[in-house]
């Protein structure tokens, strides 16, 4: 049987639809798995939330609801498919900016009403984790860093409805630690790219900065202490120096970042020692950075395991990640009904205590 889904994404600031297609899932194992992204649009909101600072769920729920429907029709017209060819819907519940939550399901239900297409309901935080499945096809268990802007977590994923969360950051995400970094630095956003330009020409060791947690045992972060860190060696050489000069700022730069990539690298080191997989995957706009995922490799390496970062469209929000784990969901028997809601909060491991305060993109879970 070949599955065929669309997926409706609008948890943050970028409105995509996608479509997926899984050709002879019924005959396939779980490793064996070759699904096609037949199509796969994102439209983002950076040029409406620049002036802000960060992303207004207002401004953004608003636009998700202008455009999500041309995002569909865009999506169904690059895959050639009709609503007709379609299996099932699959659609961001939660968690996210509650308004752009509900834009997407809205639509999802109005589609499902009108065609009678089975609607299936997806957890953000599951669309990145099960990635991995969708780009390399790869079995369970494996290991999952979340390293983004809104998210940082290890998940341990051992079924497409099955996470254990392993650790996360008790305040910032590491990409909000970017971008706020940048900002105190007067580099342009998004901080990620911007510091690691800059901490290319700057010795990491020049100004130390501390290594937040590291002497905790287990698996959560800390990146909040560290923003402050850097404004206090900011503060000190413009008061030693008269102004900021390029040379310090390109060390501060360097010195931060080898101090989140020697975080995330200790604590993946510990993860992968409390909870051993085959597979150590990263997914986030954070696991661009050159220097991190060079330290996450390293990990991988000595711990025997295998490294695996999906393409970087697929690392960052989009609609295909939703529609395949609608997919995963669907083999499983899961459908929802018109009693699917929007859900701020939504922890994928329910075991674990909830996280809260997670970012400047909202609460993750
Ligand atoms: O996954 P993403 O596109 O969006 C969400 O947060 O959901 O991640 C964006 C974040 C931003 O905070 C950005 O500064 C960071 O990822 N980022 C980077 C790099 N490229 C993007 N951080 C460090 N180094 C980079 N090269
Ligand atoms: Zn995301």
């Amino acid at each position: 049987m070949t599955l065929t889904v669309l997926g409706i994404e609008s948890s943050c600031d970028d409105t995509a639809a996608a479509v997926v297609r899984l050709d002879d899932a019924a005959g396939r194992d779980d490793g064996g798995a070759a699904p096609r992204i037949l199509s796969s649009v994102v439209a983002g909101q950076e040029t409406l939330h620049a002036a802000f600072g960060g992303v207004v769920p207002e401004i953004a729920a608003r636009a998700h609801a202008e455009r999500l429907d041309l995002a569909v029709e865009q999506a169904l017209a690059e895959a050639r498919v009709g609503l007709g060819d379609l299996d099932a819907i699959a659609v961001t519940a939660g968690p996210g900016l509650i308004g752009g939550v509900m834009a997407g399901v809205m639509l999802a239900k109005g589609i499902s009403a009108g065609t009678g297409l089975p609607l299936v309901g997806v957890n953000h935080l599951a669309g990145h984790a099960l990635t991995p499945r969708l780009t390399d096809g790869i079995g369970f268990p494996y290991l999952m860093l979340l390293v983004s802007g809104g998210h940082c977590q290890f998940l341990r994923v051992e079924g497409p409805e099955d996470f254990t969360r392993l650790g996360g950051t008790i305040d910032d995400a590491p990409g909000e630690a970017f971008d706020k970094v940048a900002k105190l630095l007067g580099l342009p956003q998004p901080g990620g790219p911007a510091v690691e330009a800059e901490a290319a020409a700057g010795d990491p060791r020049a100004i130390p900065l501390p290594r937040p947690l590291l002497d905790r045992p287990g698996c959560d972060m800390s990146f909040s202490g560290l923003k402050t860190a850097v404004l206090r060696a900011r503060d000190e050489a413009v008061a030693r120096d008269g102004g900021l000069r390029a040379g310090v700022r390109a060390d501060i730069c360097a010195g931060f970042q080898a101090a989140v990539a020697e975080v995330l690298a200790e604590k993946t080191r510990r993860a992968l020692a409390t909870s051993p997989v085959p597979v150590l995957a990263v997914a986030g706009g954070v696991a661009a950075n050159r220097t991190i995922r060079a330290a996450l490799e390293a990990v991988a390496d000595s711990a025997g395991v295998r490294f695996l970062a999906p393409p970087l469209a697929l690392c960052t929000d989009n609609a295909a990640m939703i529609a395949w784990a609608g997919i995963e969901r669907f083999r499983l028997g899961h459908r929802d009904g018109m009693e699917l809601s929007a859900r701020p909060r939504w922890p994928l491991d329910g075991r674990a205590a909830p996280m809260l305060g997670a970012g400047k993109r909202g609460a993750k879970a």
